[in-house]
């Protein structure tokens, strides 16, 4: 065969080689110590010394262009390469991405925040109070001694040395009085503990309790500051009622009832046909609770109540089996972010 045609066929294979593995393998065919170009230059010594040098050169000239053309295609395929990878590892810019998922506040959290917000809105202090209490705060400086059958309605956890898991936030005021001159006025949210468990009641669960010391305060004060309250936080002009009720620490002590927010008060399943909501205790301030606490109630009077957060939440978002609060359902908390 002469050089030409092996230049020509060498050619044509590189041209079709796909990768760099079949390339090595038409230069080992070609270039290779057993290669076809290398044997034409080996049969040289077989040839007239007279085409000899004219032979030489061809055999050469084609050896050249042949490396030439495989290192261009090598060159060629690692970019054909690169490309391919390139294209296969692109990111499409325009896809939407992909959002961490945010949490959100629990709902009574934010049912706490919103009654915070009314109340400091009128000058209020929020106040933490204690979870853990002892006997004279939660009921001794409440005006409930150790004899009182109000005790029995709180079914406390008791630690053994005297102090106890606060049974309600009322506690938080006796701190509040012992610790500032009036006139006073806090609200107190937090998480309160009772012995009990069933398909209204959790053990622990939260109460915002409300705080006013001033001189002259009467029940107008109360009876306006719980109205304009509940406007506020149902956001809507619901009928109240304030029914006579007892409390130790209160005198007069009342309970409070909102128009059903379900029904508007028809009646329905939620207030159990009455058309009425019960949503607070509150009275005016006990004068034995404010001279245990070292204010004078000859010059001052004051009013508090107290709500349960939960039951508010419920009302508010139409939440019908408190256990929801507590069990982290993400499924259910997640409808409040
Ligand atoms: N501490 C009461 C309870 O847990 C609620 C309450 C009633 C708080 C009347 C008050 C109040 O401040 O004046 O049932």
């Amino acid at each position: 065969m002469n050089v030409d045609q092996v230049l020509q066929n060498a050619e044509s294979a590189v041209g079709q080689a796909r990768d760099e593995a079949s390339l090595e393998a038409v230069r080992v065919r070609y270039l290779g110590r057993k290669g076809e170009l290398t044997a034409l230059l080996k049969s040289l010594g077989r040839m007239d010394a007279a085409e000899r040098p004219k032979a030489g050169a061809a055999i050469n000239a084609a050896k050249e262009r042949l490396q030439a053309s495989i290192a261009d295609r090598k060159q060629a395929l690692v970019g054909e390469q690169l490309t391919a990878e390139i294209a296969a590892e692109t990111v499409d810019v325009t896809l939407p991405g992909r959002r961490p998922a945010a949490g959100g506040l629990h709902p009574v959290t934010q049912v706490i925040a919103r009654v915070e917000g009314i109340f400091t809105g009128a000058g209020y202090d929020v106040v933490a109070g204690l979870e853990i209490e002892d006997d004279y705060h939660n009921f001794e400086a409440l005006n409930i001694p150790h004899h009182h059958p109000a005790r029995s309605m709180h079914d406390t956890f008791y630690f053994g040395d005297g102090t106890l898991l606060r049974t309600h936030t009322s506690p938080a005021q006796v701190h509040v009085m012992e610790s500032q001159e009036p006139p006073i006025r806090v609200i107190c949210p937090g998480r309160v503990y009772r012995r009990e468990s069933d398909l209204t009641h959790t053990p622990m669960f939260h109460q915002i309790e409300g705080l006013v010391v001033d001189r002259g305060i009467g029940f107008a004060h109360l009876k306006g500051t719980v109205t304009d309250f509940v406007r506020r936080f149902f956001d809507c002009d619901l009928a109240l009622r304030f029914r006579p009720s007892y409390f130790p620490f209160t005198e007069p002590s009342a309970e409070v009832d909102v128009q059903c927010v379900n029904c508007l008060g028809s009646g329905c399943r939620v207030c159990s046909n009455t058309g009425w909501l019960e949503i607070m205790g509150c009275g005016l301030v006990h004068p034995n609770a404010l001279e245990m606490s070292g204010i004078d109630s000859e010059t001052w009077s004051g009013f508090a109540f107290g709500m349960g957060g939960d039951r508010l939440a419920m009302l508010l978002y139409e939440v019908n089996d408190n256990r929801m609060f507590f069990e982290n359902d993400l499924r259910f908390l997640r409808q409040f972010n």
